[in-house]
């Protein structure tokens, strides 16, 4: 298996003309869009269908009324939207979802033409290596979603820690700086978190429930594989 990482979200805008058709894709948004999703499959969430614009959301609501609307923006929750983007706020079980964050709905959408897409986050990576170690695909790439236009630590560090779960893999460069970060923070979750710039931003604004929440390695059994527009459990 051979494992490619993008690093950041100018690399991810360059995605949809990549030729994905033969790589399983796994995007990261540590903080906080692939948490709450994995959380609220875990909490009985059927479907959840990750849209970029806020605007997509409302219109797909018109077609599914019963679906939660929830998203975020500078991490605060959408006027007119049910909940925000707190893994927190996906505890209690609801069919179907609509969500758009500023990076891990975009990443998501960006990875959409590949052969399989799944969803990662520190809560799921024991649930995820075991899935990829059964699929045995050729190319793995991992999508760190980033926060804004940067790189964010949390989600390249997840992604060098899947790298570690197969150290008989092929790694690129990008595949190498992610697992060098993982081996730097190893054993340090929280002061990763701590760092990290959303960490930070989201400390001052007093989510460090989420921020632990976030942190909390494999406490969540299920990986989320997006199909036709809407994410669901593998
Ligand atoms: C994102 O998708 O940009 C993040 O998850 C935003 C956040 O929740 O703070």
């Amino acid at each position: 298996m051979k494992i490619d990482v993008v690093l950041s979200p100018p690399e991810i805008d360059l995605l949809p003309n990549r030729d994905l058709t033969g790589t399983t894709a796994v995007v990261f948004d540590v903080l906080r869009a692939t948490s709450s999703m994995i959380t609220a499959l875990a909490h009985g969430a059927e479907e959840i269908y990750p849209v970029c614009t806020i605007e997509e959301a409302f219109a797909l609501k018109v077609t599914m009324p019963d679906a939660l609307l929830g998203g975020e923006r500078h991490g605060d929750r959408i006027e007119g939207f049910d909940v925000g983007n707190s893994p927190l706020e996906y505890l209690a079980p609801r069919k179907r979802i609509i969500t758009t964050t500023t990076n891990g709905t975009v990443a998501l959408k960006a990875c959409e033409k590949a052969r399989e897409v799944l969803v990662g986050a520190l809560l799921n990576t024991g649930a995820l290596t075991d899935l990829i170690r059964l699929r045995q695909p050729g190319e793995l790439l991992l999508v760190a979603a980033g926060t804004f236009r940067e790189l964010a630590l949390e989600d390249v560090f997840a992604c060098g820690m899947l790298c570690a779960g197969f150290p008989e893999a092929e790694l690129t460069d990008s595949a190498r700086v992610a697992l060098s970060l993982y081996r730097q923070y190893e054993g340090n979750v929280e002061g990763l978190l701590q760092t990290a710039r959303n960490g930070r931003t989201l400390l001052a604004a007093c989510r460090e429930d989420d921020v632990a929440w976030c942190g909390k390695l494999d406490s969540q059994g299920v990986v989320g594989v997006l199909k036709g527009g809407a994410v669901r459990k593998v």
